[in-house]
């Protein structure tokens, strides 16, 4: 198979030299299904990306990747709420700045996060308390074959901790066009995340908390420009509570939180505990600050490099703690995503 040398170097944020047939940058639904339909016919597999912010690309990619940066935001008062209509090729993180400047409050504490509107919703971007769930009213896709649009209000996306609908069979193949958002004039501070609990005795204002994680985002997190990385590479896990409560005797250090039904654990601490931080494995490691984070350290290494670290570091876990870590970031293969089973699989 022939493909042409287009490079995605700078735009994965792992930062990883990756070969694709041809890439597109979209700006509007019409030139996204023309490619779909071109492409389709020949067989080439097509992928749409945001910023490539959540996703490991293990070799080079034999398709069609299209960018997408179909724009527009658009706004309605009622009484109670502001109602955003946002096309999916916005960036998030200049959106949550629109609105702090159009005075619509709301979604300060999702500041700073990488990526697109429309990929926030595929895994339902969350931080600091908060997740992009809580202010969804609607998300709209496309089939690019059929080239039907369809609706999905709140609870038919199944939002769940990093998780919907959109990342599970048979909805894997709709395109996010544009996302619905209702924000409450009536603005309350999220301050429930025990970093911002502090916050509540200052005069707070959605600007203040904005500034406020601004800053320790950029303190915690590594900018993938400087260190290749996609964020949280697996998620925080969630076990029964009778194996959470037996664990904190053991390990009574463990930052966690009661969720209903289950516990959910750092996975930062459970990693950082097996000396992660310790350990190169051909210039990948994990972030001094964030075990969670892997880090693509000289922005020199493969995706399969990175794969095999973090296999690593699921194994190593997994047979400390018995607790299988579940990653988080999509991870690409030749012709498309590959079911992360196939590598995270409890052997036990
Ligand atoms: P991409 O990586 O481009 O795509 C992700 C997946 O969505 C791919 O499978 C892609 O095919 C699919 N996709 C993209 N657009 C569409 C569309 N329009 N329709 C259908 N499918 C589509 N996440 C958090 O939740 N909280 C955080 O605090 C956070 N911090 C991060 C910090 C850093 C430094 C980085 C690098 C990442 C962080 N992330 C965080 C993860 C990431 O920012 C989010 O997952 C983000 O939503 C991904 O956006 P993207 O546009 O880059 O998606
Ligand atoms: N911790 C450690 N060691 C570590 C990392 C964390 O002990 O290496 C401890 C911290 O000390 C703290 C607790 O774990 O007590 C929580 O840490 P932090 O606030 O950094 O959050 P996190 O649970 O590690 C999650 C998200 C992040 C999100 C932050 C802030 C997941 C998988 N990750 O990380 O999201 O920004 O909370 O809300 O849920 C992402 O998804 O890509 C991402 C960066």
């Amino acid at each position: 198979m022939s493909y042409i040398n287009n490079s995605l170097k700078i735009l994965n944020t792992f930062n990883l030299k990756v070969n694709v047939y041809k890439v597109f940058i979209i700006k509007n639904l019409q030139k996204l299904c023309q490619l779909w339909e071109k492409y389709e016919k020949k067989c080439y597999p097509c992928l749409v990306l945001g910023e490539g912010s959540n996703v490991l690309f293990l070799n080079n990619f034999y398709g069609l990747i299209i960018f997408n940066r179909i724009k527009g935001i658009y706004i309605r008062e009622s009484k109670k709420y502001w109602d955003l209509h946002v096309n999916s090729g916005e960036n998030w993180h200049k959106l949550v700045k629109f609105t702090l400047k159009s005075k619509i409050y709301g979604l300060e504490n999702l500041a700073l996060i990488p990526g697109r509107v429309g990929s926030a919703l595929i895994q339902n971007i969350g931080a600091y308390g908060s997740s992009i769930e809580n202010f969804c009213k609607y998300v709209d896709v496309i089939d690019p074959i059929s080239k039907k649009i369809k609706r999905f209000n709140n609870k038919d996306c199944q939002f769940k901790y990093r998780d919907s609908i959109f990342k599970h069979k048979n909805y894997k193949k709709y395109v996010i066009i544009s996302v619905g958002l209702f924000l409450s004039k009536k603005w309350v501070p999220n301050l429930k995340y025990f970093s911002l609990k502090h916050l509540e005795n200052y005069q707070i204002t959605p600007q203040k908390i904005f500034n406020y994680i601004c800053n320790i985002r950029k303190k915690r997190i590594p900018h993938p420009k400087i260190y290749g990385n996609a964020g949280s590479f697996f998620k925080n896990p969630c076990i029964s509570l009778k194996q959470g409560f037996k664990l904190l005797q053991i390990f009574p250090n463990i930052p966690y939180t009661l969720q209903n039904n289950c516990i959910q654990l750092s996975a930062g601490w459970l990693i950082n505990q097996c000396n992660f931080k310790k350990y190169l494995y051909k210039g990948v490691t994990v972030y001094s600050k964030q075990s969670l984070i892997i880090l693509n350290k000289f922005n020199n290494s493969l995706g399969i490099d990175i794969l095999n670290f973090a296999i690593k570091i699921y194994n190593t876990v997994g047979n400390k703690f018995d607790i299988w870590l579940e990653p988080e970031v999509r991870i690409i293969g030749n012709y498309g995503e590959i079911n992360p089973l196939i590598y995270f699989k409890n052997k036990k």
